[in-house]
This record gives structure tokens, C-alpha cells and sequence, in this order.
């Protein structure tokens, strides 16, 4: 069952994501090359308490931290821990955010400091393809053109598309119904006003191919070529969606 959330539940749901984009400006503001994952992590961790929120990461399914930081040839769900940022990074940062109950869940890739051409290339394109997802969000339209759209613009600039790992819906959980790909699918399944989901595409310079880390949490690149992860929060409308993890 896919849940259409109401007025109550929304209003919830944009202060969730509202402070998971405030999160995601603080610790955009301590990226800088010395820094180690878990100094991030702890930073996100303080500011979501001080703003009454829960970090919705910590212990989902065992998880051991508050955020995701993936860099380079690691797409998501990297753990932080004693890895110190450097010159060229492609970091990636997740950030799950609770607010009475409401989740909202959103991620940014960032170079540091100087990177190739080709490089910003994959984090300009993957930030691009999920705004080319959502632009097929609307109350009607399949869940499946999503990622018809997303699949279609990765394909265009020769990236491979993540498929192990999907969008979701958010709401008392993290991850609700429906998934969400970044590839086509027969899903005939329709988006209706009042449902909330997760758009990340994960798009990598190589293969799409990728391997589970000995931590059984970290998915890396098979080819070892670095990969770039974006994802909002959105609800979907009468004639279109409304990002809930913005300002
Ligand atoms: N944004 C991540 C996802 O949807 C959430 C990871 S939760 C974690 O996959 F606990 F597994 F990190
Ligand atoms: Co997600």
C-alpha cells in the first residue's frame, strides 16, 4: 500500500526536510580537505538534535551512524569513521531527518577542492538526472517514467546507472512504498496527490556495476571509477511535486 499523507502528516514531513536541508549546509561548510567522515557525522548528529529532530539513519537495520559519507568509488551508504578528506574527493552525503515521526531523506555529492573535467561532469549529470526524474512527477503519471527519464539522460552522457540500490517512499518509515528506480520498469503504478518519495539516482563514470564492502554496509564501483549520488524528498501534486529537503 502506497500512503497518501495528510495535511498534518505534510506539514510534519516539510519540517523534517527542512531541517535535513539546514543539516546538509552545515556540514557542506566543514567539507574541507583534513577533515575526517566522522567529524561530519558528529556535526550533522548535534545540529539535528539541537533542532529537535532524529538523525532517522542511526541503528535503521543496525546501521552504526548518524549519516552516509561515500567518497570516490563508493556510492552509498559509506560509514564514517577515521577517513580523512582529500584534494579531489567526491564525497557524497546522506541525511535521514525525523520530526515526530516523519522522516525525510535527502543526499549531495561534492568534489573538494580540484577534480578532472570528466569528474564534474558525473557530479553535474547525476544532480541534473534527478531533476529530469522528478520533472515526470505529477498526480497521474507512472511511477516508472521516473526512471525512464532518469535512465534515458544517464544513458545520453555514457553513465552507468545504479540498479541495485533504488528511491523509496518516506513517511513513518524511511523507506515506505512504492520503490522508486533509476531504470525502466513495467510498474503500471500511478503517482497520486499526497504521496511522498525519494528520488536518488546513483550514476557512475564506468559500469553500473558494483560490490558490497567487507563492512556489509559500504556498495562500491566494481571498476573502482567514482560515482555521484543526489536525492530529495518530494510530494507529488495535482500538477507536479513540491521538494520537501529545500530551503
Ligand atoms: N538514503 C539512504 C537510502 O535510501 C538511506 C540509508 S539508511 C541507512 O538508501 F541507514 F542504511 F544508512
Ligand atoms: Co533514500
Amino acid at each position: 500500500m502506497i500512503s497518501i499523507k495528510s495535511e498534518r502528516e505534510i506539514e510534519l514531513m516539510k519540517h523534517a526536510g527542512h531541517i535535513n536541508y539546514l543539516t546538509h549546509l552545515e556540514v557542506a561548510k566543514h567539507l574541507k580537505v583534513g577533515i575526517t567522515t566522522k567529524e561530519l557525522n558528529d556535526i550533522a548528529h548535534k545540529f539535528i538534535l539541537k533542532n529537535d529532530c532524529q538523525p532517522s539513519f542511526l541503528n535503521y537495520e543496525g546501521y552504526p551512524a548518524s549519516i552516509c559519507v561515500s567518497v570516490n568509488d563508493e556510492i552509498v551508504h559509506g560509514i564514517p569513521g577515521k577517513r580523512k578528506i582529500k584534494n579531489g574527493d567526491v564525497v557524497s552525503i546522506d541525511i535521514g531527518v525525523q520530526y515526530k515521526g516523519y522522516h525525510s531523506d535527502s543526499a549531495n555529492t561534492y568534489i573538494v577542492g580540484k577534480a578532472s573535467k570528466e569528474v564534474e561532469d558525473l557530479v553535474e549529470n547525476t544532480r541534473k538526472s534527478l531533476y529530469e526524474g522528478l520533472s515526470a512527477i505529477k498526480s497521474g503519471a507512472k511511477i516508472s517514467d521516473i526512471g525512464s527519464k532518469i535512465e534515458n539522460f544517464a544513458q545520453k552522457n555514457n553513465l552507468g546507472v545504479v540498479r541495485e540500490l533504488v528511491g523509496h517512499g518516506v513517511g513513518t518509515s524511511v523507506h515506505e512504498e512504492p520503490d522508486v528506480p533509476n531504470y525502466y520498469t513495467k510498474d503500471t503504478r500511478i503517482l497520486k496527490e499526497g504521496m511522498v518519495i525519494a528520488v536518488e539516482p546513483m550514476l557512475n563514470l564506468g559500469t553500473r556495476h558494483v560490490y558490497m564492502e567487507d563492512d556489509d554496509w559500504t556498495i562500491k564501483t566494481e571498476d573502482g571509477l567514482p560515482s555521484a549520488h543526489f536525492e530529495h524528498t518530494v510530494l507529488v501534486t495535482k500538477d507536479g511535486y513540491v521538494i520537501l529537503t529545500g530551503e
